[in-house]
């Protein structure tokens, strides 16, 4: 019975989205749910509960507490936790489940079709899973420089090992569109300079990875598709054994797994996943915690490049002010 409630609602700080919600927390309580999810349990049915939760939801929404302001700060990507209990609660101590549809447009599979068309004109590209041998990616920048005894591949063959089922990773991809590199601008006010890896996968039981833990703070966006997490209690340089939590989560889910923490992702779907990941500031802690002034980094930002004077309201001149030379 421990599916009876939906990933994030276990978080003491979640607030219900709609009347979906509601009804789910008010059978949850009285044991209605209980009893429905054991009775068609009995008989291998589904109860229905999470088609009915979200069909409610987005039938009767409440109100959210403030729209999306123009640049995203970290209140926007925590929403509804805010950044002091995060730190507070959260920060390098447990994960962390938001289930909602903010950012599930970051990068779609329109995206990943126009990135990938641009190959070999790319920075880093990985197929995961290429060979046997040692960790089995085929990394486009090693090949390309020759530290890969491996084949150069072609657009084509690429794509024929995607439609073979392996998952493709495209690193240093901050910069796909605004929001993506607001995101890592406001994190990296927290943070240091971090990084942003896309994982794409076409289908279920695509290679992932196994159980292992990061050395760095990591903040996942789901855009696309479901994938199974199973995080582990320990952290390295323990090894992992109990399970903590196991969820599936979909498009417009947010996880935050701590640096150290054990976790394993299984693909259940096709799916994309962008990994958000940064190192903790020096002796960064919460009796002296230090936030930094946006855009105070090394990062680029982003420009709109779109010619200022096309849209400016000014009218081109009736008559050419340049007469012709003939
Ligand atoms: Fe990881």
């Amino acid at each position: 019975m421990g599916n009876l409630k939906f990933p994030g609602q276990n978080n003491p700080h979640f607030t219900d989205r709609g009347l979906g919600d509601t009804i789910d927390r008010f059978t949850q309580a009285t044991g209605i749910k209980w009893l429905v999810v054991t009775i068609t349990g009995w008989f291998g049915l589904s109860c229905g509960c999470k088609y009915r939760r979200e069909l409610f939801n987005k039938w009767f929404p409440y109100k959210q507490k403030k729209k999306m302001n123009k640049r995203i700060t970290l209140e926007d990507i925590l929403d509804p936790i805010s950044p002091k209990v995060f730190f507070s609660e959260y920060w390098g101590k447990k994960h962390l489940i938001i289930r909602r549809n903010k950012f599930k447009n970051l990068f779609t599979w329109a995206d990943f079709s126009h990135y990938m068309n641009q190959y070999p004109a790319m920075k880093g590209m990985q197929i995961l899973d290429y060979r046997k041998e040692n960790d089995g990616r085929w990394c486009l920048d090693k090949v390309r420089k020759g530290q890969l005894k491996l084949p150069m591949l072609s657009k084509r063959d690429v794509y024929h090992q995607w439609n073979n089922g392996k998952s493709i990773v495209l690193p240093f991809a901050e910069y796909q569109n605004k929001d993506m590199v607001d995101i890592c601008h406001e994190f990296e006010r927290y943070f240091r300079n971090g990084q942003s890896n896309i994982y794409c996968s076409p289908r279920a039981n695509s290679k992932s990875f196994p159980a292992h833990s990061d050395q760095t703070e990591n903040f996942l966006f789901h855009t696309e598709g479901k994938v199974k997490w199973t995080i582990y209690k320990e952290f390295a340089p323990a090894k992992p054994k109990e399970i903590l939590e196991e969820a599936i989560l979909e498009a417009g889910d947010f996880l935050y797994i701590p640096q150290y923490q054990y976790h394993k992702v299984d693909t259940v779907g096709p799916r994309i996943l962008i990994s958000v990941h940064f190192a903790n500031k020096d002796k960064q802690c919460l009796s002296n915690f230090k936030i930094g002034k946006l855009g105070d980094t090394n990062r680029s930002k982003w420009y709109n490049w779109t010619p200022q004077n096309k849209s400016n309201g000014k009218k081109l001149p009736l008559f050419p002010r340049r007469q012709r030379s003939w």
